[in-house]
């Protein structure tokens, strides 16, 4: 008689079996959201990423606690800052009344279950769009960058932020925070270091939602972010990361990058996450929206995927949506 061997298929033939042998289950516990701040009122429309809204503080209150109904775990916050905000010293960074100290205060205020998390990097701050401050010929300075994110983180501790997270490449910065955080003691906060960032052509819309594109315009953030041909480096950067400090990791962007994820949580085993940034966000809308793709199968085959690669949460746009999916089941 001859037959196949192994029959791989008769697990899969039931819903009950195929239940049963999953191995990776996404929660909205694996959920962060991150969300625009601005300071006019009400919400914006962000045009390269369709059902993703600049928000005014109190409309970020509104969304607050529609994630919190929905047990997503944790926002993470992106200032628009205005124009005239801008400076070449970024020193808006860190200004006791800024726009996300403001945001965190609310929030913790109203939600104090709901983990924020906030982003220190210079570039919305900085005139020119880049993460860090220029010497005269332009170069993004690594150690003169490195005070001034300690005072955005500090300032950002002191507001109440739970988790600081710092997105800006610079060596040095998560011992240099982890530091001054403790020295003020502050010493609950969490710092989660985008470890692996990489100079991804995939931020273009999130460029567009808190307005750096036009500040940076031509420029780019080579001289800081990994290239994308670059796999060991990455782990480099984590071993650093975790060395100085760090008390979780990400890789970013996601679904290009699951190697990294993969190699990242299987050396260090330490608390992984990845950033679905918004150009992946912005692909799969634009295809969903002419019908190419069925948006709510494609978003929840990404953010398995990236949990099945090792991670154990995803920062996404998607991540309302995605916990009324599971929720309905
Ligand atoms: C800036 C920052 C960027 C993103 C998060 N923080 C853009 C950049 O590095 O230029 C991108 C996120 C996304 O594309 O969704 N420090």
């Amino acid at each position: 008689m001859r037959y196949p061997h192994t029959r791989l298929r008769r697990m899969r033939r039931d819903e009950f079996s195929r239940r049963l042998m999953r191995e990776h289950v996404l929660t909205a516990d694996d959920l962060i959201y991150p969300v625009f701040v601005h300071e006019p009122d009400g919400r914006a429309p962000v045009g390269s990423m369709p059902g993703i809204e600049r928000l005014s503080i109190d409309e970020l209150l509104r969304v607050a606690e529609q994630a919190c109904a929905l047990r997503i775990p944790a926002l993470a916050l992106f200032p628009v800052t205005a124009p005239e905000a801008k400076s070449l010293d970024a020193a808006a960074a860190w200004a006791d009344d800024g726009l996300v100290q403001r945001a965190v205060r609310a929030l913790k205020q109203r939600f104090p279950q709901l983990g924020v998390i906030t982003d220190v990097a210079l570039d919305p701050y900085t005139a020119h769009g880049q993460d860090g401050l220029l010497d005269a010929s332009g170069y993004v300075v690594n150690d003169e960058t490195v005070e001034a994110l300690v005072k955005q983180a500090l300032s950002h501790a002191r507001a109440g932020a739970d988790v600081v997270a710092p997105s800006d490449m610079m060596d040095g910065r998560i011992g240099a925070i982890r530091q001054a955080l403790e020295a003020e003691g502050h010493i609950h906060t969490r710092i989660l270091a985008y470890s692996a960032k990489y100079a991804s052509s995939f931020y273009g819309p999130f460029r567009d939602a808190v307005g750096s594109a036009g500040a940076l315009g031509k420029g780019n953030k080579t001289t800081y972010q990994m290239d994308p041909a670059n796999a060991d480096e990455a782990l480099r950067e984590v071993a650093l990361d975790l060395d100085e400090g760090a008390d979780m990791v990400m890789v970013k962007p996601g679904l290009p990058y699951l190697d990294i994820v993969r190699r990242v949580k299987e050396r260090f085993g330490a608390p992984t996450f990845v950033y679905q940034v918004s150009g992946e966000y912005a692909m799969l809308k634009a295809a969903a929206q002419n019908g190419w793709l069925d948006e709510r199968a494609c978003a929840l085959e990404a953010l398995v995927s990236i949990k099945r690669a090792g991670a154990d949460g995803v920062l996404t746009y998607f991540a309302l949506d995605a916990a009324r999916w599971l929720r309905e089941g």
